[in-house]
C-alpha cells in the first residue's frame, strides 16, 4: 500500500484565463506566485467545442517558466500529437481515456518519448476504465467538469469517483498522481482534497482570487492540506 498521505497537494494554474497577448510574463508571474507546475489546457475544437493552444505557442512560453509544463490533451487524435507536445517542453502529457482506443499503448508511448503520463477521464466515465494501467500511467485527471471552457461550476458528484480511484491507487502501491481539474476553488477543494485528490487545476479561481496569485495558491494549498490531514486521521 503507498501512503498517499506522505504526498503535499500541488496547486497547477490553467492558464486558460489568461492574457494570451502576454503569456510569457503571465507565466512568469505564475512561477512567482509558488505554483507547482502549469497546465496547458490543449483543445482542437472536436473533443470539445473550444479551440486553444499548439505546441509553438507552449514552446515560445517555455523559456520564462521555472516550473514543469502540463499538457492536457482534449483532442479526438493524441496519438498523432503526443511528440509535438514533448518536444515543445511539457514534462507530462495528459491523454482522455475517451479518446484513445489503445490506452495502454498511448501511456507507454508518452513515457518513451520521456515524458511522464496522464489519463483523463471525464464526468461519465467511470473509476474502473484505469484498473488496467495504473502501472502505465503517473497521473490519473478526474474532470470535476465537462471539459471545453473555464469558469464553470464543479460537480460534486464525482466526488464518489475520486474516492474510488485514491483507493484504487493506494492499494496498488503504485506512485499515481490523483488530480482533479474544473471547478477548484478555495470551497471546492477542501471537498475535492477529503475525497482524495492530491494534486488541483485552478483557472478562474486562482485568477480571479483579490489578493492577487500568490494568495489565491496559498490559501488553496492551506485548504487543501487541511482537508487531507483531516481525511488521513478519520
Ligand atoms: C476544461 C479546462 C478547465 C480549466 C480550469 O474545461 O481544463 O477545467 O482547466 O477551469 P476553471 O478552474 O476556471 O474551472
Amino acid at each position: 500500500m503507498t501512503d498517499s498521505s506522505v504526498r503535499q497537494p500541488l496547486v497547477v494554474p490553467s492558464v486558460l484565463p489568461a492574457d494570451f497577448a502576454e503569456l510569457g510574463n503571465e507565466v512568469q508571474a505564475l512561477c512567482e506566485a509558488g505554483v507547482d507546475r502549469i497546465q496547458w489546457d490543449v483543445m482542437d475544437g472536436v473533443f470539445v467545442p473550444n479551440l486553444t493552444f499548439g505546441p509553438d505557442v507552449i514552446a515560445a512560453a517555455r523559456p520564462h517558466s521555472a516550473v514543469e509544463f502540463e499538457a492536457h490533451l482534449m483532442v479526438v487524435t493524441p496519438d498523432e500529437l503526443l511528440g509535438r507536445y514533448v518536444d515543445a517542453g511539457c514534462e507530462l502529457v495528459i491523454v482522455h481515456a475517451e479518446a484513445c482506443t489503445h490506452l495502454h499503448r498511448t501511456l507507454a508511448r508518452i513515457r518513451d518519448l520521456g515524458a511522464r503520463s496522464g489519463v483523463a477521464l471525464n464526468p461519465h466515465t467511470p473509476a474502473d476504465i484505469v484498473e488496467h494501467v495504473l502501472g502505465e500511467t503517473d497521473l490519473v485527471l478526474v474532470m470535476t467538469v465537462n471539459p471545453g471552457f473555464g469558469g464553470q461550476a464543479y460537480i460534486p458528484a464525482v466526488e464518489s469517483k475520486i474516492a474510488r480511484l485514491r483507493r484504487m491507487i493506494d492499494a496498488s502501491g503504485l506512485p499515481v498522481e490523483l488530480e482533479v481539474d474544473g471547478g477548484i476553488t478555495a470551497k471546492t477543494i477542501r471537498s475535492a482534497s477529503a475525497a482524495g485528490a492530491d494534486v488541483f487545476i485552478s483557472g478562474s479561481g486562482l485568477y480571479a482570487h483579490p489578493a492577487g496569485k500568490a494568495a489565491a495558491v496559498a490559501e488553496l494549498r492551506a485548504a487543501a492540506s487541511e482537508s487531507a490531514s483531516q481525511r488521513k486521521a478519520a
